[in-house]
């Protein structure tokens, strides 16, 4: 049976928001988003995407989730100045606060997050129903992920584990070294011993360290990716209001609240690719709350 878009997202776009040109806006704590700005680039090619990353005040994971639902009310304030057509929360730790919060403050807005999509693949993936989340303290204790997970099927049973170290690990650049594998081999040993078939990567910097996870899980563990399936949930959407933007590439542009010289030089660990544009701005003078 064909679903209607209406069925299938339960969301009423706003009438002045129905532009295809207009752009996709993505923001996460850091460089963590770029795994789904990436993702969505070359899934939708002739999306123009605006990005954010607080790299100021990352991490937010280790937060409380007051700081947090602040935070994001200023990062969602300066990108609806782009009018973006949706916006795409890339960071699990707001994520995890739901974002209702989001969506009452900026009522002609679109927000998707990027939990319920990656709940969604782990339940239809996992073939033992043992599912295994890792993520920030954030998003570990507002024990969204069992919630979700529960509620799409109630046999599933879940284990996570908090992996405070990783997000500074990530930003740095140290995805490919001795250090992560220890890091990451203390933090999942655990979850491996409860059997589970299914990984999350509950954190969108999670996916740059994914070939030492491999490592450490081996090939029989799925690991569940929230840039794949957010991209795959937001591409669905915009096909079913035909707000997909098919023009010609456009180079993505990515601001960041602050980028130090020296970060120029990581950046390419994160997205490789010539035409980036990169601009530093200043959210906190400029949008108090
Ligand atoms: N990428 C963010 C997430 O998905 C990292 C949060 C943080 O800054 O700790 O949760």
């Amino acid at each position: 049976m064909k679903h209607s878009a209406k069925q299938l997202f339960s969301i009423s776009v706003p009438r002045k928001l129905l532009n295809k040109k207009s752009p996709v806006a993505i923001f996460d704590s850091g460089v963590g988003g770029l795994t789904v700005a990436k993702r969505l680039h070359s899934l939708m090619p002739g999306e123009k995407i605006v990005y954010f990353g607080d790299t100021a005040r990352v991490p937010y994971g280790t937060k409380s989730h007051q700081i947090i639902k602040q935070y994001a009310i200023q990062i969602a304030s300066f990108l609806v100045n782009f009018n973006p057509k949706i916006i795409i929360i890339a960071c699990h730790s707001v994520s995890s606060l739901g974002k209702t919060f989001l969506e009452k403050k900026f009522r002609d807005f679109v927000f998707f997050d990027v939990i319920q999509p990656s709940a969604e693949e782990a339940v239809k993936v996992t073939r033992n129903k043992k599912i295994g989340v890792i993520g920030t303290p954030a998003t570990i204790s507002s024990n969204s992920y069992p919630s979700i997970i529960k509620k799409i099927d109630n046999n599933v049973e879940v284990y996570q584990k908090a992996c405070p170290l990783l997000v500074p690990l990530v930003e740095e650049g140290w995805i490919d070294s001795d250090v992560a594998d220890i890091i990451v081999k203390q933090y999942i040993q655990e979850l491996l011993d409860s059997k589970i078939d299914t990984l999350v990567l509950g954190c969108t910097h999670y996916p740059l360290l994914k070939k030492t996870i491999k490592k450490i899980t081996g090939p029989a563990i799925t690991l569940v990716d929230a840039s794949e399936a957010t991209s795959r949930t937001v591409k669905e959407f915009l096909v079913s209001y035909g707000l997909l933007n098919s023009r010609m590439p456009k180079p993505p542009v990515l601001y960041f609240s602050d980028f130090p010289e020296y970060r120029r030089k990581i950046m390419s660990k994160f997205w490789n690719e010539k035409n980036l544009i990169i601009k530093k701005v200043n959210i906190e003078g400029r949008y108090n709350v």
